[in-house]
């Protein structure tokens, strides 16, 4: 999670008015009379969600309801979201707002196809994150973080840290993580997204986690079996 500052400092202004605006102005697509309603596969998800906790507790589903809206939404928590999970938890809708304006995981306004959230936290920075977000920008037509480009198919952002810093630089793409990135495998990341396909997600330098990738150099041998040691009765 990033602080408005951090967005603000790292992605300018403009990203900032973007992706987090201060406070909610009407537009013709963010508007409280644009109808929102769960599907009825999100319905029967949300109820199920809002059952784990006790009736007069409900409101502590907001959080994944208002995931759930935004993912049925495009990506994006528009007005008319935080509205309607406000009316389905019985909550002021200004209790709602606070938590979607407070979590930077909620996007307040309309983002691209793919949400690209590069980390350019130290670890990352250290590791060439520079590079990574400079790689993406160029590819997409020289927009800024805080952008999406005019297909709307891209947004990208700078983000903090992901906690994958064992595999830095790193980049995010809706769930999943990329990592162990070069300006090489983030282009072809970046192309293959752009031509509808979904590349493999993690480490992308060929280790499997975050083990060492100059090879094992610990536990180096098979660990003893059951009854390995034993006395012969036991084994
Ligand atoms: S600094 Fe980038 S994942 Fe931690």
């Amino acid at each position: 999670m990033r602080s408005l500052w951090s967005v603000y400092r790292s992605a300018g202004p403009l990203a900032l008015l973007n992706l987090y605006p201060i406070q909610h102005r009407d537009t013709p697509h963010n508007n409280p009379n644009i109808p929102f309603a769960f599907t009825p596969d999100n319905m029967k998800r949300a109820q199920e969600i809002i059952s784990r906790y006790p009736p007069q507790y409900k409101k502590a589903a907001v959080i994944p309801l208002l995931d759930l809206g935004q993912r049925q939404n495009k990506g994006w928590t528009s007005i008319s979201v935080m509205n309607y999970v406000a009316k389905m938890l019985e909550m002021p809708p200004m209790r709602v707002y606070e938590v979607a304006t407070f979590y930077t995981m909620f996007n307040r306004e309309a983002i691209g196809e793919n949400l690209v959230q590069v980390c350019t936290t130290t670890p990352c920075m250290l590791r060439g994150s520079q590079e990574i977000l400079d790689t993406i920008c160029n590819q997409l037509g020289g927009i800024k973080p805080g952008e999406t480009t005019k297909d709307g198919k891209f947004t990208v952002i700078e983000v903090e840290c992901q906690g994958a810093c064992s595999n830095a630089p790193m980049l995010v793409v809706g769930d999943d993580f990329y990592e162990d990135l070069t300006p090489e495998t983030t282009k072809t990341i970046v192309e293959a997204f752009a031509a509808g396909n979904k590349p493999k997600a993690g480490p992308q330098s060929g280790r499997y986690t975050s083990e060492n990738s100059a090879g094992l150099t610990a536990l180096t041998t098979p660990p003893y079996g059951p009854g390995d040691f034993c006395s012969p009765e036991f084994r």
